[in-house]
């Protein structure tokens, strides 16, 4: 394990006023934001919408690094440069999603383990020789008071199977980030939020330490302390902005150096604006930027609607998108 290369690869993704753009999105799950557009789901239109995102003119200002999927790291833009050497001579990391999706973690529960262990070792050294510098694994926490979710299983093997993720990352010199993400689905509660993220965070972290996981060449990727999305109780975004730093300042070490959040299916102006108001705070042990998925995409995409025509509006979509979450690092709102 480099040590020193893992601290140079966190440092360069946490640059000042940077984030994360994550474009990691499975064939059949971008497919899904496809068909809403009518776009039709093939790997050349996959090509073309990532080509779109990934050419914006001064991206590089806003995002540090990009996390790529199994399809996308193999892929050119139409002049034929892999898009992991278009992004490096931008000077934006590639990294890659490297689980394989969520299974039931027993025959017929609702809850998941996130499956990818077996021959990781292996991916992340073929990874490596595209270029990839950082990996993404995503855990999923459920909130179901009904069926009193999660249960304490879910979350001990969720957080033991990032544990093994982030050690073997690093033991190749790939840095990890870790997501172990509570969903916001559902009608609970902040203060069921602010207990379901504790207890997992508290988890991921015991874990990560027992494992030997180097905390300074890991990246946290959680949700927000926030109310379910169908929750009557909706909050101010200064309250979940204190109420997520003190969850973090009880639960995540000093040692971690960054941490990118999800959007986790916010609206695009309330991430910001959580984001920013956190940067707000005084004397943080550890940087907070974003890695968005859909904050950062929604506006693009629908402007983009798989149309040449449309290629410039919904360049200049992602590009407004990225320019405002990257002022949120920087604890400023417009
Ligand atoms: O794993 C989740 C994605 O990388 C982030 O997606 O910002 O749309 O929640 P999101």
């Amino acid at each position: 394990m480099n040590k020193e290369l893992l601290k140079n690869t966190v440092a360069h993704l946490m640059s000042p006023g940077k984030g994360i753009l994550a474009a990691d999105e499975t064939p059949s799950n971008i497919g899904k934001k496809f068909a809403a557009l009518h776009i039709e789901n093939t790997p050349e239109n996959r090509q073309k919408y990532r080509e779109m995102l990934f050419t914006t003119l001064g991206m590089e200002e806003y995002i540090s690094g990009v996390i790529l999927q199994d399809e996308t790291i193999y892929q050119r833009t139409k002049d034929g440069v892999s898009f992991p050497e278009y992004l490096k001579d931008k000077n934006i990391l590639s990294g890659i999603k490297v689980d394989l999706g969520l299974e039931p973690i027993s025959e017929g529960s609702q809850e998941t383990i996130t499956k990818g262990l077996d021959g990781l070792g292996e991916r992340l050294e073929k990874y490596k020789k595209y270029s990839a510098k950082f990996a993404k694994w995503r855990s999923v926490i459920y909130i179901d008071s009904e069926t009193c979710l999660p249960t304490e299983k879910a979350m001990q093997l969720n957080a033991k199977g990032l544990a093994d993720y982030a050690y073997t990352c690093q033991l190749h010199d790939i840095v990890p980030i870790v997501e172990p993400e509570v969903l916001m689905d559902g009608n609970h509660s902040i203060e069921t939020s602010y207990k379901v993220t504790s207890d997992i965070l508290d988890k991921l972290f015991k874990a990560l330490v027992e494992k030997g996981v180097f905390l300074e060449g890991v990246l946290l990727k959680p949700n927000m302390v926030i109310p379910g999305l169908m929750c009557a109780n909706q909050v101010d975004p200064g309250i979940v902005a204190n109420k997520t730093i003190q969850c973090f300042r009880e639960n995540v070490p000093a040692e971690t150096s960054g941490i990118v959040f999800l959007s986790g299916g916010q609206r695009d102006d309330l991430s910001i604006k959580h984001l920013a108001l956190m940067n707000q705070h005084n004397d943080l042990p550890w940087k907070l930027s974003f890695s968005y998925g859909r904050a950062l995409q929604r506006q693009a995409l629908t402007a983009w609607k798989g149309q040449d025509q449309n290629l410039q509006a919904a360049q200049k979509a992602f590009l407004e998108q990225a320019r405002l979450n990257s002022l949120a690092t920087l604890g400023q709102i417009y």
